[in-house]
């Protein structure tokens, strides 16, 4: 269950909304904390009500917005927050909050952007006659109502609804809209793309680890266990399985393997999911002088400039230690990838041969590895290699390594 951070300022309708969301069987979020830059609103009472811990952070004259922000951070941090959700939150964000959960705060917003962002929304779509209106959960960026839209929803305005009606008819539907969004959200299911939300859905074979590799992901804790000792498994790039994860703006699934793995046991890797970098994470760039050098040793920037080295290294052993106790025999990496990619790496927007970290361990362990660029030839190896054995559960591998 992703641990959400709610911030409001005022009545807290929507938060009630959330609040009953998350009280319900299955629901992916849960609400660590409230805060609120509003010493009297009325939605901490609602949250104290419901047994969640709430909190006043106001920010105080002469205080500069990103030591506010600092502080906020640290709470938010404090209580285990991945996700933030503003609702009714009216404070523009800075960067230090922003940074701080890369793509992973959304907002709700009383109109169909990109119409009346800003304040007043229901009134300003009421003046202007609109036919049509509805809210959006967007994801939220520098601009004002600006980021990627996640979801909407829409109905059309009967002649002569007045303003308040309006207002009231909109409010509906944000506490049908939020909860729902954010649940979505929280299950991995948006995935932004070059800027746009698309809805993904995996493959039923791979669902269920698809939904144990999501948890750890927002969680920053474990994937999955390994496969049962014994049985061989197979450790893929969660880009390849469509996981919303991306080290470049993109998470390409490789349809053929995904129909190839439907019967096996798959156990699904990204050391930038392990290192915490979030959903949609910031690119990364290798920066080092091209050679061989780069793909073993390379300094691992994000976008801002921050050197994330250390946390990416130290999820590649994490990963190739998960590997080696599962008895995997092979790994499908993704080819062009800062981290794990096997025969070229981005540096400084070159390209040079060398397998990544991940690549590198996972070879030294003994493991087979294929990326994008062999998968024809990783299909034909699961084809010789893994499936001649699976009719029978007690033949022993060919390589030894473990039973089928
Ligand atoms: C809602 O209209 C929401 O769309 C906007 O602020 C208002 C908050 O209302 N962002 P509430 O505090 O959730 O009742």
């Amino acid at each position: 269950m992703t641990p959400i951070g709610v911030l409001v300022s005022g009545r807290g309708s929507n938060l009630a909304a959330l609040i009953a969301r998350a009280r319900r069987p299955g629901c992916p979020f849960r609400i660590a904390c409230v805060v609120s830059d509003q010493p009297g609103a009325p939605a901490l009472e609602l949250a104290r009500e419901a047994g969640i811990p709430a909190f006043t952070h106001e920010k105080l004259p002469g205080v500069k917005k990103h030591r506010f922000e600092e502080g906020l951070v640290d709470l938010l941090r404090a209580h285990g927050v991945r996700v933030v959700a503003l609702a009714g939150y009216m404070r523009i964000l800075g960067p230090t909050l922003l940074s701080a959960f890369p793509g992973r705060v959304l907002n709700i917003h009383p109109s169909l952007l990109p119409a009346f962002p800003g304040l007043h929304a229901q009134e300003q779509a009421h003046a202007a006659g609109v036919r049509y209106a509805g809210c959006t959960v967007h994801l939220v960026d520098a601009g004002m109502d600006t980021g990627p839209i996640l979801d909407q929803a829409c109905f059309r305005v009967p002649p002569d609804l007045d303003v308040g009606s309006l207002l009231a008819r909109i409010l509906e539907h944000e506490h049908r809209l939020y909860p729902e969004t954010l649940a979505r959200f929280c299950r991995h299911e948006l995935l932004i793309v070059d800027g746009r939300a698309r809805t993904f859905s995996p493959p039923a074979p791979l669902r269920p680890l698809w939904e144990a590799f999501c948890t750890a992901h927002h969680a920053g804790t474990a994937p999955p266990s390994p496969a049962a000792p014994g049985r061989p498994a197979v450790a893929v790039s969660a880009c390849l399985l469509g996981f919303p994860c991306r080290y470049d703006g993109q998470s390409r699934a490789a349809p053929g393997l995904i129909g190839a793995l439907g019967r096996l046991d798959v156990l699904p890797v990204c050391p930038e999911v392990l290192a915490g970098l979030g959903v949609p994470r910031p690119r990364i760039q290798l920066e080092n002088e091209p050679g061989p050098a780069c793909a073993r040793s390379p300094l691992i920037r994000d976008e801002h400039g921050t050197d994330v080295t250390d946390a990416l290294v130290d999820a590649v052993e994490r990963v190739a230690a998960w590997c080696r106790e599962a008895g995997v025999l092979a790994a499908f990496l993704k080819e062009n990838s800062p981290s794990c990619g096997t025969l070229r790496v981005p540096c400084r927007g070159a390209r040079v041969p060398g397998p990544g970290p991940l690549a590198q361990r996972l070879g030294d362990s003994g493991i087979r590895l294929f990326t994008e660029e062999n998968l024809e030839e990783g299909l034909d190896w699961l084809d010789k290699n893994i499936y001649p054995c699976s009719g029978d559960p007690g033949t022993t591998h060919p390589s030894g390594a473990g039973k089928i």
